[in-house]
């Protein structure tokens, strides 16, 4: 397929839906490049790749890496990288760091968490040529100083901050938004109430796409199953089955056979 571009994107609005997905490593990437308009190096990879309790703790030197890697395994599909926690506290720093990762990866844009409070910070980056997809609703890089996840929308106070959160980073030049954790009635109040693309997780159908972490569709994380998850493969159980498998085997020397062995 070709290659999305920012204009694509968002020619994709009320046209077509946009699927995102997360990966962390080349290998992946390339298996998810056929079927996804776009590739999010997510900092979900703390977690996932690191088995830390959240993103809080991964570094901007550790996201470039990982987005090298996935940039390398699908090198023809749009893919975003993940500002981490503490990369962005003043506009300077945002910059200069969000200018490292264009120039030490080929990520065609990065993903930055907040609303109406980093808008100025969003606008400083795309007033110097930096893509920005925005993160509202449910930001996981929140997740200590607002003590857990916190689905948002269900009440008028957190419905409104949302939707002016959306407005507020649209305004400041971002070409598409991430909406997570968020009722289905505000999923859709954000996606008709701003011009730009927006890329729902746990947000209900009514967004201009979905965006899913690798190892929670695929079923290889297993500590636990999000509401919004739905799971296409039970990697866990094949992968434990397989390398079960192997591991008897070996052990009663039906591996390796003939075939697998040098003349
Ligand atoms: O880090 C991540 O994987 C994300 C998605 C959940 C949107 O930010
Ligand atoms: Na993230």
């Amino acid at each position: 397929p070709k290659k999305e571009t920012i204009t694509s994107l968002q020619q994709a609005k009320g046209e077509r839906k946009i699927t995102m997905i997360t990966a962390y490593d080349a290998l992946f990437a390339s298996l998810f490049r056929e079927s996804a308009d776009m590739i999010l190096v997510g900092d979900s990879l703390n977690m996932s790749f690191k088995g830390e309790p959240d993103t809080l703790s991964i570094t901007l030197e550790q996201m470039i890496y990982h987005t090298q890697a996935v940039c390398n395994g699908a090198p023809d599909t749009f893919v975003v990288c993940d500002m981490p926690f503490g990369s962005t506290n003043t506009k300077e720093e945002a910059l200069a760091n969000a200018v490292k990762v264009f120039q030490q990866t080929r990520a065609d844009a990065v993903k930055i968490e907040g609303g109406c409070e980093r808008a100025d910070l969003v606008e400083h980056l795309t007033d110097n040529a930096i893509a920005v997809i925005g993160h509202v609703g449910l930001l996981p890089q929140s997740v200590r100083s607002e003590g857990g996840y916190k689905v948002k929308g269900r009440d008028e106070e957190s419905f409104k901050q949302v939707m002016a959160d959306a407005k507020a980073i649209e305004e400041s030049g971002a070409f598409a938004l991430v909406i997570e954790g968020v009722t289905p009635a505000l999923g859709k109040a954000v996606t008709e109430a701003v011009k730009i693309p927006v890329i729902g997780i746990g947000a209900g159908k009514e967004t201009d796409g979905q965006v899913l972490v690798w190892s929670d569709m695929l079923g290889f994380f297993e500590a636990f199953k999000p509401k919004f998850v739905k799971r296409y493969l039970e990697g866990a159980k094949l992968v434990k089955e397989a390398v079960g498998e192997y591991a008897k085997e070996v052990r009663s020397g039906i591996f390796p056979a003939e075939e697998h062995t040098y003349k």
